[in-house]
């Protein structure tokens, strides 16, 4: 016998009471970044892997462990998206959308495809929503596009948030402090773990997630990079601290906040979850002032964020993302009335309401009990004396003409 065939590790299906759940975050997600001005996009599930090269960094472990990169038909190095700022900024140049009125502000919900090590909140392939508003370096775009990653957490009731705020200055800043900590670190290599010593010259920066005693004391008094950016960085960084401040967001200041990308300058931001296991992040993002010129467009500054559509769900409140609303389930005494409920639900339909009907040949008890199954505000049973309109919510019933039930129903949902 052959082995049963599954999902690839690190997938999932979406079965549909997930389906519905995933509903919630698209529906809020289009009208909170809708209200503030923010127009979908979507790009292509694969690019040409120049693109990440370029865009992403690659020296990062995205490009160098993670991406599921192949060959088409034609010889093309193509590779399925590990995420979508790269290509929204490409979109954005291919599109010539630096004629239109700045910033452009747009955002997506689609999935992305990461080699990494599967387990909760960690898949091969995963959904993130996303943000990114091109065109402008004004600070309050940074503090707009927060605000709105935390309100988008809030609305779908994800629970123990946390917002950690830092600044990377630009990569000569970047440059002149890394070469400051080796010093640092060098200097007081004897206390450092190994592995810490072993990477002052690859990643002298992961120091500060240590946990050896010894090497934490060192990073206690290690320079910062938020001390050493230069004048106009550090007012775009107070700026956005200040409209925060204004927004009565709580934040903390990481001086150590690193991301995984290659692409940031200035700003940059991670929600985190309590409620969430290793894999606390739920969103995360930044400026990224240089990049559009490294995909070979004029200098334009950006800023943006993605959050992983999976974790949210994790971390939300379950009754925030609820079921489906079914204004009417159609039932029937016998066969002969089958043909009057069909019309009836697709009439109802038609009106609007969210209806069904008894599709599986049940008895009127079994119709009765699945009404009440997928929550049905009212059930009409149809029989002979015309049709039995119950209201769940009231307890109350009445018996109308078949042709009367739709009024029936709207009538009494907008009292
Ligand atoms: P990122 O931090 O790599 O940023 O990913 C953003 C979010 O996607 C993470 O916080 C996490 O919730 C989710 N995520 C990432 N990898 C996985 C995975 N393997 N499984 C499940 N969820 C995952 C970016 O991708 C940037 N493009 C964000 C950005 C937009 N920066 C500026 N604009």
């Amino acid at each position: 016998m052959s082995a049963k065939l599954q999902a690839p590790r690190g997938t999932y299906d979406v079965l549909p009471e997930e389906a519905t759940r995933r509903a919630a975050v698209e529906a809020a997600a289009a009208r909170i970044l809708g209200a503030a001005g923010y127009r979908r996009i979507e790009t292509p599930a694969f690019e040409a892997t120049e693109l990440f090269a370029r865009g992403v960094g690659s020296s990062t472990d995205i490009v160098q462990k993670e991406m599921y990169t192949f060959e088409d038909g034609g010889g093309r190095s193509l590779t399925l998206r590990p995420e979508g700022t790269a290509p929204v900024c490409r979109a954005y140049l291919e599109h010539g959308m630096q004629k239109l009125p700045q910033p452009v502000k747009l955002w997506y919900l689609s999935s992305f495809f990461r080699y990494e090590r599967a387990q909760a909140g960690r898949q091969r392939q995963f959904w993130q929503v996303g943000t990114e508003a091109i065109g402008s370096a004004d600070p309050a775009v940074d503090a707009e596009s927060i605000v709105l990653l935390a309100e988008l957490l809030d609305a779908l009731g994800v629970r123990e948030v946390r917002l950690r705020l830092g600044s990377l200055g630009t990569a000569e800043t970047r440059a002149t402090y890394r070469e400051e900590l080796q010093a640092y670190l060098r200097a007081h290599e004897d206390r450092l773990s190994d592995e810490v010593r072993a990477r002052i010259d690859q990643n002298p920066l992961r120091a500060f997630d240590a946990d050896h005693p010894g090497t934490r004391e060192v990073m206690a008094a290690a320079p910062r990079l938020l001390d050493r950016l230069s004048g106009e960085d550090a007012d775009h960084f107070a700026t956005v601290c200040a409209l925060l401040d204004g927004a009565a967001l709580t934040y903390e200041v990481d001086p150590t906040l690193v991301r995984g990308l290659d692409y940031y300058a200035r700003t940059v931001f991670e929600f985190t979850s309590d409620a969430l296991g290793a894999q606390s992040g739920v969103g995360g993002g930044g400026r990224y002032d240089g990049l559009i010129e490294q995909l070979g467009g004029p200098p334009t500054p950006g800023v943006g964020w993605a959050a992983g559509v999976e974790r949210i769900l994790l971390a939300a409140d379950q009754s925030h993302v609820g079921e489906p609303v079914v204004d009417l389930f159609v039932a029937y005494a016998g066969e002969e009335h089958r043909a009057a409920g069909f019309q009836i639900a697709h009439e109802a339909r038609r009106a609007g309401l969210a209806a069904q009907l008894e599709l599986a040949g049940r008895s009127v008890k079994g119709q009765l009990k699945q009404a009440d199954r997928i929550g049905a505000r009212y059930v009409a049973i149809l029989g002979e004396e015309g049709a039995t309109v119950k209201d769940s919510e009231s307890g109350g019933q009445e018996t109308v003409e078949p042709g009367a039930v739709v009024h029936h129903v709207l009538r009494g949902r907008s009292l």
